[in-house]
């Protein structure tokens, strides 16, 4: 197959930041995704349905000219959320979900929530309006080796949400281990995940074999190859409960190659072609327009796109680099060919 025509695909797990690299990924995602769902965990965190409205029009006024991208906000999740601003929330036409981040498991999540008892009753009214919860699967503490976060989360604090509120939908988000695709596989239809390119293309050999590679450094941290394999399966198996969310999540060069680099892999700027590299290689093109462009849509309740975008089967190499002002972004798989372009 030398062309591919999908539906205009949707990332549902995307962080833009602000300032001047907003300016320069937000033209990145736009080109090729309709919407997208807005991480909330700026510095300061996007706390009210106020607050959220005025980072909507920071992206806004940051898009190309003429572009009818429309970006999909969200609300971090703290002690300090109110069951009035949740109803609010779930009255917005701009507010989508609210994102949990346990406290300190990664970028700007130390104002996340210590002990998920506290927030029961946020839960609770997010149940009764309908509102999706999204959640960063990790435990966090170094009691926990890193490898194991997700999947001690999935078998402690995850079950027990989702038995305590049977009808929240939730989104596991950015899934990374066999467990977690077990679980979300097995838990009812108000249960879905996100999966990222990193996730799917590298295990952790990526990261750490022949030197330490801290562009593939993000969180939760990329596993062994049989996770690898279990995200690949779940990703093209045509199940709804699994769609496309990126990640992608830019950092300057230097606050990654450094003595303690920053979580994030900054994919945004061809993640549509990553992604088709991936199904192609599966053998499951024919599955890639459900997870990149359908079932994320059917899971927020959101009409499906309309208009169609169109890969070709071209290789071309990454830029080595993208520029913001004096500093720079490293792409994942900075330099390195990808074999699908989108068409312009
Ligand atoms: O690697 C990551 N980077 N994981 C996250 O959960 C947050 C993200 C970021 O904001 O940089
Ligand atoms: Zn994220």
């Amino acid at each position: 197959m030398n062309k591919l025509t999908l539906i205009q695909p949707d990332d549902w797990h995307l962080h833009v930041r602000n300032g001047a690299i907003l300016k320069t990924v937000i033209a990145h995602t736009a080109k090729q995704f309709a919407r997208a769902i807005i991480m909330p965990n700026l510095n300061p965190p996007v706390l009210t349905v106020g607050q959220a409205m005025d980072y909507r029009s920071e992206i806004m006024q940051a898009l190309p000219a003429n572009s009818n991208f429309n970006p999909l906000m969200t609300l971090y999740l703290t002690n300090r959320l109110t069951e009035d601003e949740v109803k609010k929330a779930s009255k917005s036409e701009y507010v989508h979900a609210i994102k949990l981040y346990p406290a300190g498991a990664t970028t700007n999540s130390d104002s996340g929530v210590n002990d998920f008892k506290d927030i029961y009753p946020i839960l609770e009214t997010m149940e009764k309006v309908d509102l999706p919860l999204l959640i960063h699967g990790e435990v966090t503490g170094n009691d926990c080796d890193i490898f194991d976060r997700e999947k001690v989360f999935v078998e402690s604090s995850l079950n027990d949400i989702v038995k305590r509120f049977p009808n929240l939908r939730i989104v596991v988000e950015h899934v990374t281990t066999k467990e977690a695709v077990d679980f979300v596989l097995t838990a009812s239809d108000k249960i879905a995940a996100t999966i990222t390119p990193q996730h799917l293309m590298f295990n952790r050999n990526a990261i750490l074999a022949g030197g330490i590679r801290p562009h593939h450094y993000c969180l939760p941290i990329i596993k062994r190859e049989h996770h690898r394999k279990a995200l690949v399966e779940a990703a093209i198996s045509g199940n709804p409960k699994f769609f496309l969310g990126t990640d992608s999540a830019p950092h300057l060069t230097g606050a990654k190659e450094s003595s303690c680099g920053c979580a994030g892999c900054y994919s945004a700027y061809g993640a549509i072609e990553l992604y088709a590299e991936v199904f192609e290689q599966a053998g499951a093109l024919d599955k890639l327009e459900g997870f990149a462009s359908l079932y994320g849509a059917d899971f927020y309740q959101l009409t499906r796109n309309i208009k169609t975008i169109t890969l070709q089967k071209q290789n071309w190499t990454v830029p080595a680099s993208y520029q913001v002002d004096d500093k720079t972004i490293t792409p994942l798989k900075s330099s390195e060919v990808i074999g699908w372009k989108l068409a312009s």
